[in-house]
């Protein structure tokens, strides 16, 4: 039996997917393509509306497949398949069945029992049973490795449907997450991603109050990543400002293996939005947080998520959140129009800003980053920097490209030791509006 697997949305889907991939390996069956694998799963997104539509959608033209294959199993998973569960079966007749986010360790007896009875099913009831089932990795991963820590959030910020789909925040035991770590490495793995709604509550137990100064479980856990073997760098994504606290900063500070780039999400820089939010900060503490962590580690990046046009959102609070990104500099920003989520709190208030008005904010603030970028990528001319090597270049077959530990691609022409998941120095000398070219340093 040939399985394939269509994955929306974000990394910690891509994790699931991984997993979901890896289970169904190790129950014999073998990676196929859309055409011709006999399961095909889509691992499915909720956070927005446009992510269920087009999953909807491709999943609806895929029906034919059926026409060929009658033995074909279909099923959805993921955050769309919790939201809708039976409402999936009853608009797709040709879907086999619905799995939800805290079941994934149903998937391979679900598929054997449907391949035995052809009875369509939706099980979407939620168990911590589905921890266990979050280690799965691939046979020959490469040099670059995800972990998921947590699941699901507790923060209920008003517009996300995330707490309802993935359910109640838990954590992984910190043994697992080693033991899965060292796997990985002992597979080649250089590089570790630890991802969580929240990372920075890992091992709260579910608390809803950020961690108390001196006290962060997610510190430790770093501190342990940084001592195996082999590994060379960590990253994560992505923590709540609030919880960011001194325990944490100290952490990244000692931890060498650590890199120097935070995904924080910022959302608004209007307190008023914040609180309509129900985003427990403000601008003011969220700059002070950016402060203090760049006062520990000088050279560290930032990254960010920003809502625009959420309701009420009035031009001066969309300049509010222009100046509080100016003032952060941040070297990444990922700008999201706002999608009510039936479901989530803020739904309740009409989506007041006419949809023109959200893109004309959204590029603004695009238009703003790159400006940024350009001059941050031009002031590091002439500098040597350490990167992780990737591989060869997306764009040049001629190139490889690496990453630096702030998270800055640079691209050069290899020589005859480049191997991906191996550290180099790279002088750059030249940039680009986009990338960074530079010269390798013979080892
Ligand atoms: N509309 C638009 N963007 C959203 N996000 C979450 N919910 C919504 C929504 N309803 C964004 C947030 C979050 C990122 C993953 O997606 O910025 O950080
Ligand atoms: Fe959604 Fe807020 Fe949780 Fe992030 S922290 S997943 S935005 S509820």
């Amino acid at each position: 039996m040939k399985y394939f697997i269509r994955t929306y949305g974000c990394q910690m889907n891509e994790r699931d997917s991984e997993a979901l991939g890896a289970a169904l390996e190790k129950a014999g069956f073998l990676p196929g393509s859309e055409e011709d694998s006999d399961l095909l799963l889509f691992n499915t997104c909720s956070v927005r509306d446009a992510a269920e539509r087009k999953a909807k959608g491709k999943i609806g033209y895929i029906r034919k497949l059926k026409q060929k294959n009658p033995n074909l199993i279909i099923g959805v998973t993921g955050c769309m398949a919790q939201r809708l569960g039976e409402e999936l079966l009853k608009e797709l007749p040709h879907l086999d069945f619905v799995l939800g986010t805290g079941q994934m360790q149903r998937l391979v007896p679900l598929v054997n029992e449907i391949a035995a009875d052809r009875r369509r099913r939706v099980e979407t009831e939620p168990s911590v049973e589905v921890l266990e089932s979050m280690g799965d990795h691939d046979a020959a991963p490469s040099w670059h490795g995800q972990i998921a820590i947590t699941r699901g959030c507790n923060r209920f910020c008003s517009y996300c449907i995330v707490p309802y789909v993935r359910g109640r925040e838990i954590s992984r035991t910190k043994g697992s997450i080693i033991t899965e770590a060292k796997e990985l490495v002992a597979k080649g793995v250089k590089e570790i991603m630890l991802l969580g709604q929240n990372v920075a509550a890992y091992g709260l137990n579910g608390d809803t109050r950020p961690p108390v100064s001196g006290h962060s479980p997610f510190a430790e856990l770093l501190e342990e990543m940084n001592e195996i073997p082999g590994l060379l760098r960590i990253r994560f994504t992505s923590p709540y400002v609030s919880y960011f606290n001194d325990r944490l900063i100290d952490a990244l500070k000692n931890c060498s293996k650590v890199c120097h780039n935070v995904h924080l999400p910022l959302q608004s820089g209007s307190n008023r939005i914040l609180k309509a939010m129900n985003r427990q900060y403000t601008a003011e503490s969220y700059l002070a947080k950016v402060d203090e962590i760049r006062a520990a580690i000088p050279d560290v990046t930032f990254s960010t998520d920003v809502i625009v046009g959420f309701p009420g959102e009035e031009e001066s609070d969309f300049l509010m959140t222009r100046e509080v990104m100016n003032k952060v500099g941040f070297e990444q920003a990922y700008v999201f129009k706002y999608s009510p989520r039936p479901g989530a709190l803020s739904a309740l208030l009409a989506d007041s800003i006419p949809d023109a008005v959200k893109e004309e904010r959204n590029q603004i603030l695009l238009g703003d980053l790159k400006e940024r970028v350009v001059q941050k990528l031009k002031s590091l001319k002439g500098e040597t920097v350490e990167v992780l090597l990737e591989g060869v270049s997306a764009r040049n077959a001629a190139r490889w490209s690496g990453r630096t530990s702030t998270s800055f691609v640079v691209h050069f022409e290899p020589d005859a030791n480049c191997c991906p998941g191996t550290l180099r120095k790279v002088r750059i000398t030249q940039v680009n509006t986009v990338s960074l070219f530079g010269e390798l340093h013979p080892e």
